[in-house]
């Protein structure tokens, strides 16, 4: 309760070295231009994830986005899953019902919606670069859509390809390219993942998860030759005002 007895409803965000939050920023000005004054945003800054139930205990929370690197490693202390939460493993947003947490993941709806509008008819096949936690949301989308994909990595798999694999013939066949790896983010601004983009054409869809620099030097490469890019700003909006849908159902 604040001090004229009204109730807090209380969000934010658990991650690590999360100043930079766009969440918060983000939050603060919704409340803010909704006029909820009686809503707030913080975040909470956790070395490791022994720290969360200190946190619930001694907040009463309405509702928990989840950042780097606690979206697979808090599943065990939530006490449901939604379906496509379950399916992709991931978790970003946490809804608290009566002391009941459950755990989605908005990532995928976030992408989903970005990625619809862009595509054309060559767009059947995708390059995700990078194996962590953020391409598990995309593949789910990518399934969901009916797109077919390959994972590229430094360290490949069954499957996957490295990126000294990559030649002429990848990029004919894979027509849309999804970074899904940190590389590029602030203040690596000239930093690139290592494909070949000599092969780059205008039929190409360059999605890049990062959002901070708006223009990376991935998406320029593609620009350069006429792809069309899309940065992650839209499906980081996205993933935000989903997760207040939830928490407000
Ligand atoms: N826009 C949005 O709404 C949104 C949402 C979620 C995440 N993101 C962004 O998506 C990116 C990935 O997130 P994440 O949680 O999956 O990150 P992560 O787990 O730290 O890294 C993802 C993968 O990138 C590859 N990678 C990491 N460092 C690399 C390097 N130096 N060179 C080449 N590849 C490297 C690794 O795959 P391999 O080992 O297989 O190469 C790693 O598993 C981040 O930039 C994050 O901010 C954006």
């Amino acid at each position: 309760m604040d001090g004229i007895g009204r109730i807090k409803k209380k969000f934010g965000l658990i991650g690590r070295n999360i100043s930079y939050s766009f969440s918060k920023a983000y939050f603060t000005r919704k409340f803010a231009d909704l006029g909820l004054v009686d809503h707030s945003y913080d975040n909470y800054d956790l070395e490791s994830l022994s720290e969360f139930k200190g946190l619930i205990q001694q907040d009463v929370l309405h509702g928990l986005n989840v950042t780097i690197p606690y979206k697979q490693e808090i599943i065990p202390y939530l006490d449901d899953l939604d379906e496509k939460a379950k399916t992709i493993g991931a978790v970003n947003t946490i809804k608290f019902v009566n002391h009941h947490l459950v755990g989605y993941n908005t990532d995928a709806y976030g992408f989903e919606q970005s990625l619809i509008p862009m595509l054309q008819t060559q767009h059947k096949k995708a390059l995700v670069l990078g194996t962590g936690g953020a391409s598990k949301a995309i593949t789910y989308v990518l399934d969901h859509l009916g797109l077919d994909y390959a994972f590229v990595s430094r360290n490949p798999k069954n499957g996957q390809f490295a990126y000294s694999d990559l030649v002429e013939e990848h990029f004919q066949e894979y027509q849309v390219i999804v970074n899904c790896s940190p590389v590029g983010t602030f203040p690596q601004v000239t930093a690139k993942p290592q494909i070949p983009y000599t092969f780059i054409t205008g039929q190409h869809l360059l999605y890049d998860l990062i959002y901070n620099p708006e223009e990376t030097a991935f998406l320029l490469e593609g620009k350069k030759r006429g792809a069309t890019v899309q940065n992650g700003w839209r499906m980081l909006q996205l993933q935000a005002e989903k997760a207040w849908e939830i928490w407000n159902s």
